[in-house]
C-alpha cells in the first residue's frame, strides 16, 4: 500500500495527530483498570504514524509500538522519539514478553480473511499478561457497512495533500471490501501529483468477532463508540 509505504512520509498529513485526541477519550477509559496499575505497560499492533500513541503514552509506562511498514515507524518515531519502535507483521511477530494492553486500531482492517483475523488475535492474546486487556477497533463491521466516499488532507509547511477515500462491498459475498484512494500532493507551489492507492479490508460479523476472540482464549465484548464503531473490549483470563 502506497500510503504506508512510498507515500508514508505525507502521513501526518493525510491523518492528523489532532484527529485522534477525540478516539483516544473514548479508548483510554476502557482501559482505565489498566492505567491504574503501577506502571503499566502497552503494545499497540499497527501502530503506524503513531497518532494514537502519542495520546496514549502518558497513560504508560512504557509503550511499544510494532508496523510492519519502516517508513510509517520512521514516521511515528519522531512523533514519540520515547517509545519503543519495532517492525513486525500481527499475524506473526513474537517479541517474547507481555504486556498490561495490546490495542490495535484501524490496523486490524488489514486483516482480511478468519485465519488472518484468528493470527492477529493470537498475537495479541500471547503478548497479553493474564489479568490484562485488549483493545480491536475495526473501522467496520459487516453489519454496519455501509459504501461512503469521504475526503481530506491538511496543509503543512511547503507541502500539501488533498485526497478523496471511497470504500465500496465489491463482492458481498467474501470478507473484504474495498478502500480506493485517489491521494494529491503538492510540493513548494510545483505543479500537483496524483497517486491512485487500492486498499483489500476486512469485513467480518459480529458474531465471528466475538467467537474468534473466545476462541482465541479472551473474555470478549464490545462497546459502540462515538462514529458507532464497534469496540471489541477482551480480557485474557
Ligand atoms: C491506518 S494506518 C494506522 C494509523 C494509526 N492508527 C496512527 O495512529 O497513525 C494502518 C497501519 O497498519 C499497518 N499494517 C497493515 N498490515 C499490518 C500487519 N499485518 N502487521 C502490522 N502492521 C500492519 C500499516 O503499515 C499501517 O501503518
Amino acid at each position: 500500500m502506497k500510503l504506508y509505504n512510498e507515500l508514508a512520509l505525507w502521513w501526518p498529513l493525510v491523518s492528523s495527530p489532532a484527529e485522534y485526541v477525540e478516539e483516544v477519550a473514548f479508548f483510554l477509559p476502557l482501559l482505565a483498570e489498566i492505567t491504574a496499575r503501577p506502571s503499566p505497560l502497552l503494545l499497540e499492533l499497527g501502530s503506524g504514524g503513531g497518532n494514537n500513541a502519542l495520546h496514549m503514552k502518558s497513560s504508560f509506562s512504557m509503550v511499544t509500538l510494532v508496523d510492519l511498514s519502516p517508513q510509517m515507524l520512521e514516521v511515528s518515531q519522531v512523533l514519540n522519539p520515547e517509545c519503543e519502535h519495532l517492525p513486525g507483521d500481527m499475524r506473526t511477530v513474537r517479541l517474547k514478553r507481555m504486556f498490561d494492553a495490546v490495542f490495535i486500531h484501524d490496523a486490524i482492517d488489514y486483516m482480511t480473511t478468519i485465519e488472518d483475523l484468528r493470527q492477529a488475535m493470537t498475537t495479541a492474546f500471547v503478548h497479553c499478561i493474564p489479568g490484562g486487556m485488549v483493545l480491536l477497533v475495526p473501522d467496520h463491521v459487516r453489519e454496519t457497512f455501509e459504501p461512503m466516499t469521504d475526503h481530506g488532507g491538511e496543509d503543512g509547511e511547503g507541502r500539501s495533500v488533498r485526497f478523496l477515500e471511497w470504500s465500496y462491498d465489491h463482492k458481498e459475498t467474501d470478507s473484504t471490501y474495498v478502500t480506493d484512494y485517489v491521494v494529491v500532493l503538492r510540493e513548494d507551489n510545483q505543479p500537483v501529483t496524483v497517486e491512485y492507492d487500492q486498499h483489500i479490508i476486512g469485513l467480518f460479523a459480529l458474531d465471528e468477532w466475538l467467537s474468534l476472540l473466545r476462541e482465541t482464549g479472551f473474555e470478549a465484548d464490545y462497546v459502540v463508540d462515538p462514529y458507532e464503531r464497534y469496540v471489541f473490549v477482551a480480557r485474557k483470563p
